[in-house]
């Protein structure tokens, strides 16, 4: 009773967007107890004026097979790209920006792969590298929902961009914070934006928490993150789950159609050696800059085997753009691990979609039902990594 009191207290406080701190310090309580799930559930509920189960499984099947169709040529699809650049974050950024089919309405930053003041300068002189002194750049958390933030500069160079310089920023900065900028173009569009995170998810769980109603009026996120085999930050966990778990385990819990492009898709669409020749050759300066970036990248990812790079981030991006290169989507029902000593962060999935149910028999438990479970996001489990690097390629040489 306590909880659905807290929740609507929720509802009712808006937060002032410029005070992240405050608002923290309110959702630390809520994060932390045992319920926090049920809560969640609760209050997605809620803000859906209580959408019957049944209905949701629809949104989501009719959301999965829009993905297996080819690309409408239909009117561009409306996106908020969340990122922590980072060099795959940079060229996710780039491609988005240069793609007629998307309608980037704001890149919000979160901390992630550099401190949040970083990687929104970064952001900010990406849109000036493509040209687009048009879109809404908004700075959002500073740090993960509960843990200390942790950096990659040893992946993505001490200034987020493999030490690859670029001019001062010159578009401005949103006054709003990013939260603020995600309630407002949901509310603006409803059903109509699809959330393309790829950095830790603390934006997103951030908007949800404060604003419950929105996971009923957001498209669809496809997101950067989680891996159904191993991990990288640690042998069970990607880093971007990995580094707010507590955030990542709201968004998957929130009701709203996920296509995880996991660690496994990723390892499908990689970008050669050769590829970054090709862009370096071109005279457009955002192929040279992201051949520069993908130098560093690529000598990285060399240290684990030959074949290229997987440039994570991008691939979302290329998916939202062209959904068939996603070949093969998996409906599934992922866990965020919030706990384990060895496999915080880990996306737990359950592939067969179904679980055993036990009960007491004297001194033991045992199987009386295997209850299916529902899925709460798909993950592109056959890629066609040929086509997304021709489209990135294409599109980094203004094509
Ligand atoms: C993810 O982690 C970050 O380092 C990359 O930018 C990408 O978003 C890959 O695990
Ligand atoms: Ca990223």
């Amino acid at each position: 009773m306590e909880e659905v009191k807290r929740c609507g207290l929720m509802r009712r406080e808006r937060y002032n967007a410029t005070d992240e701190v405050r608002l923290k310090t309110r959702l630390d309580p809520l994060l932390s107890r045992r319920m926090f799930c049920g809560r969640m559930c609760r209050a997605t509920r809620e803000g859906l004026g209580c959408l019957k189960m049944h209905s949701w499984i629809a949104v989501l099947l009719a959301g999965y097979l829009a993905w297996g169709q080819a690309p409408a040529a239909g009117p561009p699809r409306r996106i908020i790209l969340d990122t922590d650049p980072g060099i795959d974050d940079a060229m996710a950024v780039l491609l988005a920006l240069r793609s007629r089919e998307l309608k980037v309405e704001a890149i919000t930053t979160v901390a992630g792969n550099v401190p949040v003041e970083l990687g929104t300068e970064n952001a900010r002189k990406l849109a000036d590298l493509a040209g687009r002194s048009d879109v809404i750049i908004a700075k959002g958390a500073s740090r993960p929902l509960q843990r200390m933030l942790s950096t990659a500069e040893a992946i993505h160079g001490e200034n987020g961009l493999g030490g690859v310089a670029l001019p001062p920023p010159r578009i401005g900065l949103d006054k709003r914070h990013a939260v603020e900028v995600i309630h407002d173009l949901v509310e603006a569009h409803p059903g109509q934006i699809t959330l393309v995170p790829v950095g830790p998810l603390t934006n997103i769980a951030m908007a949800l928490l404060q604003y419950p109603e929105l996971a009923g009026k957001v498209r669809e996120i496809i997101l950067m993150g989680g891996s159904v085999g191993a991990g990288n930050a640690t042998p069970a966990a990607e880093a971007n789950i990995y580094h707010d778990a507590e955030a990542a385990r709201v968004v998957f819990e929130s009701g709203i159609p996920i296509l995880m492009v996991d660690l496994t898709a990723c390892a499908q669409a990689r970008l050669t050696r050769a590829d970054a020749a090709r862009l370096r050759e071109s005279a457009d300066p955002v192929a040279q800059f992201v051949a520069a970036i993908a130098e560093p990248y690529l000598k990285f990812a060399e240290r684990f085997g030959p074949g290229g790079a997987a440039i994570h981030d991008a691939l979302a991006v290329g998916i939202a753009i062209d959904p068939l290169i996603a070949k093969t989507v998996k409906r599934v029902h992922v866990d965020i691990e919030t706990r384990g000593e060895f496999t915080y962060g880990a996306t737990v999935t359950n592939q067969g979609l179904t679980t055993e149910r036990t009960e007491r028999r004297g001194d033991r438990y045992t199987i009386v039902d295997f209850p299916k479970v529902p899925a709460n996001a798909g993950y592109p489990s056959v890629v066609d990594g040929e086509r997304f690097v021709r489209l990135f390629l294409g599109r980094m040489q203004g094509n």
